[in-house]
């Protein structure tokens, strides 16, 4: 082969790696807060059938407005969370990775801010690179809750396009009141930015990629999409669903933003194949979310394990436990490995993450710290 030219990357590439957690065969993976068990063989049954289904349609390009797709999501979350939602009000895309990059894709751009929080979902400052956009956090309290006067200051100091909110938040578990929730977007009506003399939004995107996993009584976003119509919230199958090797999330707001997205996605963005699949998944959502309760509670019982032994635990709401704080946490992480168990280096100094696994994967992990901890 010649030697390759010397080719013209993006100069802000030039310090950049490829994103993601390690993927190794050990014997617990906790650590990218998959759903750990399998999906049963009548859902798998049936995503093979659907798939075979569209088999001979292969040639043709897919349904790029995916309407059946959308619709099965909107019964989804009516299942979930009593919300009826059109289907106008509904976007799907590989992951909510590519949703929120689409969004960014709309509303971020050069010269123009995204805000977030810190101690957050480590790939935002990956999305609003890729949008070209400057990404600014401001601080949580030492609770790691978010702080209003702080975060509602920052919306109107720094007027940013969009406001990047996880909600159970990543690596930390915490939630957002919807009291708070409210009084953000309350303050984000106008303080976008200012556009022909003009205030804008900032568009508010709720993450709630760990949605399904809040206590019951702490309401969905979804409850205020009615009244803000600068929110967005976003969702995935990834998670509590079961289905991170799908690559399926959706966002529901209101059709303005939803035309906005489809300014900027590329067509035909969703395989048939994928279409046909997610929409198997979704006629099992009953015997998914019954899953959820059984989650939950293991992850409160570990949650109180790891207080009992000392730690510092944030009340998580999510599907996994932030913990610490460690003097040398990448000896703890390192012995964790050694004894076979993955979990994540992430978030405040000195913290580290653990996703609630299978019931084996949870001891093996119990296990392996008092082990590296005595
Ligand atoms: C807060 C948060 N948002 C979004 C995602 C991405 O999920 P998806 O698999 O839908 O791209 C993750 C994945 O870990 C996450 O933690």
């Amino acid at each position: 082969m010649n030697q390759s030219p010397l080719l013209p990357l993006r100069e802000e590439l030039a310090a950049v790696t490829p994103y993601g957690a390690p993927q190794l065969e050990v014997e617990a993976r906790l650590n990218v807060n998959e759903n750990p068990y399998s999906p049963s063989p009548e859902m798998v049954a049936d995503i093979a059938k659907a798939v075979a289904r569209v088999g001979a349609g292969l040639n043709r390009y897919p349904d790029r407005d995916f309407v059946e797709l959308r619709q099965a999501l909107a019964d989804y979350l009516l299942l979930e969370c009593g919300h009826s939602f059109p289907v106008q009000h509904i976007w799907a895309a590989n992951g909510s990775n590519e949703v929120m990059a689409q969004l960014l894709g709309a509303y971020a751009g050069p010269g123009r801010i995204v805000l977030g929080t810190e101690h957050s979902y480590s790939m935002y400052p990956e999305y609003v690179r890729g949008a070209h956009s400057r990404y600014v956090t401001v601080p949580r309290q030492s609770d790691f809750n978010v702080d209003l006067t702080v975060l509602t200051g920052a919306l109107q100091d720094l007027r940013p396009s969009v406001l990047l909110l996880a909600n159970p938040n990543n690596p930390t578990g915490t939630v957002i009141t919807e009291a708070d929730l409210k009084q953000i977007l309350q303050v984000a009506q106008q303080t976008g930015p200012i556009i022909d003399g003009e205030s804008t939004a900032t568009v508010v995107v709720i993450d709630e990629a760990y949605g399904e996993f809040r206590d019951s009584g702490q309401p969905s976003a979804l409850a205020l999409l009615e009244k803000f119509p600068h929110l967005a919230v976003s969702r995935t199958m990834s998670k509590s669903f079961g289905m991170a090797g799908l690559r399926l999330g959706y966002l529901v707001a209101a059709k303005t933003i939803i035309y906005d997205i489809m300014r900027v996605r590329l067509p035909y963005h969703l395989s048939a194949l994928t279409q046909a699949a997610a929409i198997a998944a979704l006629s099992h959502a009953s015997e998914q979310l019954d899953q959820l309760a059984q989650l939950r509670k293991r992850r409160d019982k570990l949650a109180s394990w790891l207080a009992a032994q000392g730690y510092v635990v944030p009340k998580t709401q999510a599907n996994f436990v932030l913990f610490g704080p460690f003097e040398n946490r990448h000896k703890v992480f390192n012995d964790l490995l050694e004894r076979g168990v993955l979990i994540r280096e992430v978030g405040p100094t000195g913290f580290l993450r653990v996703s609630i696994g299978s019931e084996r994967e949870d001891q093996a992990f119990r296990a392996a710290l008092e082990e590296a901890t005595k």
